[in-house]
């Protein structure tokens, strides 16, 4: 059996862009059964931006929670927090030995904050480096990221290879998965749907808050179809089943949107029932928390002694 890694930062509340954009390949990959995957939680990676123990425990949490709600399955998948594995930082801290300032100042989000004239904090600038540690220590077959990752899996191959050159073959060279560019879902506004623009639709909305914004779909009389509403739509349906309905409904903007709200409540349905059957004993998350910690350990460690041996520490 091969196996995936990949991380997710506790970032809040998602929506139906995210699902459809990031979360559900996960859940596909792991229904493929030719995997053994690891799913970790990136809190480390994110307490460069999220700065309160409230907020960090909530979201840990709730990432878990939804997770488990769209159809990970804990007895498949290993889930686990980054900062429950101490090999993870120990491992940064071997790779910055052999990593220069030049080579991680080439980062994207680096070179970001720097036209932005931010000043970043030295979490930030390493990001990479925790990063390959994470995907380095469990020696997964592929990394399953977004197109927006795919330099940060460039760097832990690159690390990979030079701790191997320098050190001695210790380490194996992961390949990245760039998961297929689902199209951009589109926000109530017609533009990407995020939670900057507040245009969302949230991925456990009830059918009340559903109908709401669906109502709110900003639609302009110039067509016969409603553009915004016809585009959150064709996530849930093909083409062909759609057609007869834009066909025989054509103009009535009210019609298409109460369609739309039924084809968005029964999707969203089933996963937020099972969001709310698995909160009536959240104890589960605790659960599979502490058993993936367990398990992620077990495989981090082995590859932090073959390490520690290889720079001759052990
Ligand atoms: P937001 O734009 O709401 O802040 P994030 O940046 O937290 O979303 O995105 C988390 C993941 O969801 C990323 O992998 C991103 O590519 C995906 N994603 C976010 N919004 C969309 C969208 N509108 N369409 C497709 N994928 C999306
Ligand atoms: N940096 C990734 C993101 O922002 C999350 C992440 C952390 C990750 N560690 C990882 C992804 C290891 C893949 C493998 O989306």
């Amino acid at each position: 059996m091969k196996t995936f890694l990949s991380g997710v930062k506790p970032t809040g509340k998602p929506h139906v862009g995210n699902y459809f954009g990031a979360m559900k390949q996960f859940v596909d990959l792991q229904n493929t059964g030719e995997y053994t995957p690891l799913i970790m939680v990136a809190d480390y990676h994110a307490l460069n931006f999220i700065q309160s123990a409230n907020d960090m425990r909530e979201q840990t949490r709730d990432l878990v929670l939804n997770y488990l709600a769209i159809g990970l399955d804990p007895t498949v998948s290993t889930v686990f927090k980054q900062s429950d594995v101490s090999a993870h930082t120990e491992a940064t801290w071997i790779f910055d030995t052999i990593t220069t300032m030049p080579y991680l100042m080439r980062g994207h989000a680096f070179k970001d904050a720097e036209a932005k004239d931010k000043e970043i904090s030295v979490g930030t600038f390493n990001y990479p480096m925790l990063m390959a540690a994470d995907i380095l220590l469990y020696s997964p077959d592929i990394v399953p990221v977004g197109q927006d990752q795919k330099q940060h899996v460039e760097y832990a191959r690159d690390t990979a290879e030079k701790f191997n050159r320098i050190f001695g073959e210790t380490l194996k060279i992961p390949e990245p998965m760039i998961l297929a560019d689902v199209a951009t879902v589109p926000g109530t506004d017609g533009r990407k749907m995020s939670k900057s623009y507040s245009n969302t639709i949230p991925l456990f909305s009830t059918r009340e808050e559903i109908q709401k914004l669906v109502l709110g779909i900003v639609t302009d009389s110039s067509g016969e179809r409603p553009e915004n509403v016809y585009a959150i739509h064709r996530l849930l349906k093909s083409e062909v089943e759609l057609a007869p309905l834009y066909e025989s409904q054509k103009g009535k903007y009210k019609a298409l949107k109460d369609a739309l709200i039924e084809d968005l409540d029964g999707f969203i349905a089933p996963i937020r029932n099972k969001r709310d059957a698995i909160l009536t004993d959240a104890s589960i998350i605790d659960r599979v928390l502490s058993e993936g910690a367990e398990k992620a350990h077990a495989i981090a460690n082995a590859k932090l002694i073959d390490m520690k041996k290889a720079i001759g520490v052990l």
